[in-house]
């Protein structure tokens, strides 16, 4: 009898915990648990210019997503950014890989993410991607541009870029690549002249 309850107790209890497990696994919605991950590949890359309006990020780890090539541009009729010049996106291509950070931010900071990507004026949309890291895969949101046009970077992004890449430990072939890139030479003030903190990084 006892053992009889047991058995009925064991199922009972499986009955009620299995559906929720699969319905708790796949959720990704890290807001939950006050913070979200994030997976930036482009200016977002360097600290110290995603911590001007996200001051929570905090570095997780390096990581890839597969099938994805990044692009340099503008979206839909803008003609020039806050940059003067293209800015990175993602789009899907076969075969193809980005590299990135992964960050950890609190979930007080998705609307300024969100703002920085400016997803209300429907430059960007958030979407979720798997990266791909040391350890295992990890669903994380990222962004990627509505209407895109490409457009050569200013000189000033591509450094950005560069200097997160470096700042963070890409992959050597991958930064050798990022600092090929043709920019569109321009010179003058940009947001690189808000991140103070530039010079204490590496050129
Ligand atoms: C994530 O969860 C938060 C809090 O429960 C909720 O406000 C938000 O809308 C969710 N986001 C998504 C994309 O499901
Ligand atoms: C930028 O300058 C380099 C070196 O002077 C030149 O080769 C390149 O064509 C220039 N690019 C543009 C878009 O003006």
């Amino acid at each position: 009898i006892k053992l009889l309850f047991f058995i009925i107790i064991i199922k009972i209890l499986t009955q009620l915990t299995g559906p929720l497990l699969v319905k708790v696994t796949p959720v990704v919605n890290h807001s939950k648990d006050g913070f979200f991950m994030y997976f930036a590949f482009g200016s977002n890359l360097l600290k110290e210019r995603l911590q001007l309006k996200n001051p929570s990020a905090v570095f997780h780890c390096v990581g890839r997503i597969q099938d994805y090539r990044l692009n340099f541009g503008l979206s839909g009729d803008c003609t020039d950014c806050a940059w003067h010049g293209g800015v990175a996106t993602i789009q899907e291509s076969e075969g193809d890989e980005v590299w990135g950070v992964v960050w950890r931010i609190d979930s007080q900071n998705l609307p300024s993410l969100d703002r920085q990507e400016q997803v209300h004026e429907g430059v960007y949309s958030p979407l979720e991607v798997k990266v791909e890291t040391k350890e295992k895969p990890l669903l994380c949101r990222t962004y990627k541009m509505n209407n895109f046009r490409p457009c050569s970077p200013s000189p000033q992004y591509k450094k950005v870029v560069c200097l997160g890449a470096q700042q963070n430990g890409l992959p050597q072939n991958y930064i050798q690549k990022l600092l090929a890139l043709e920019t569109n030479n321009y010179s003058g003030t940009s947001i690189l002249d808000q991140i103070t903190d530039i010079q204490k990084l590496p050129a």
